[in-house]
């Protein structure tokens, strides 16, 4: 899986994510991963059923799907405004820095459904939704296994417990 969002695990924007606190104790960049793990085994189970999910696209969306949280103004907000704005944020920035294609940009824009009432427009989309509020779940409940072991220090490196 590393080798599939390489390009977003070693940029700023993410290095960023790993001092950026989202579910309790667990950073933007961990739960990303997080959510990319998740998303990634739902693909696959799904191309061994006869699906046709592009694997790249799952992982890439799913590191990306809270990326509109590294920007400060939407990170300060307040909790129902964040919501809200993340997931059009980080679509923007991921097709402006990232250069997403539309399957990725529509998983990241359109993965707070049903809170954000337009749904995803792509199978990605749903998986990266679902794996979204799996992961949260997990993380809420403090039950990811890999999370205490990618607490211990920032940077590049830091998801070798996870992928
Ligand atoms: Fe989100
Ligand atoms: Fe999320």
């Amino acid at each position: 899986m590393q080798e599939l969002g390489a390009d977003v695990l070693a940029s700023q924007r993410f290095q960023d994510a790993w001092k950026i606190p989202h579910h309790g104790n667990v950073s933007v960049a961990i739960h990303s991963l997080h959510v990319a793990k998740e998303s990634l085994r739902l693909a696959r189970w799904l191309n061994r059923h006869g699906g046709h999910v592009n694997e790249k696209d799952a992982v890439c969306s799913s590191l990306l799907h809270d990326i509109g949280m590294t920007e400060r103004v939407i990170h300060k907000s307040k909790p129902w405004v964040k919501a809200y704005t993340h997931p059009t944020r980080g679509s923007t920035l991921a097709e402006e820095e990232y250069h997403v294609n539309a399957v990725q940009a529509d998983a990241i824009k359109r993965h707070m459904w049903p809170i954000c009432v337009i749904p995803p427009r792509h199978l990605t989309g749903w998986i990266v939704t679902a794996a979204d509020k799996i992961s949260s779940m997990k993380e809420v409940l403090g039950n990811q296994k890999t999370t205490p072991v990618l607490q211990e220090k920032d940077g590049v490196g830091k998801h070798d417990g996870i992928l």
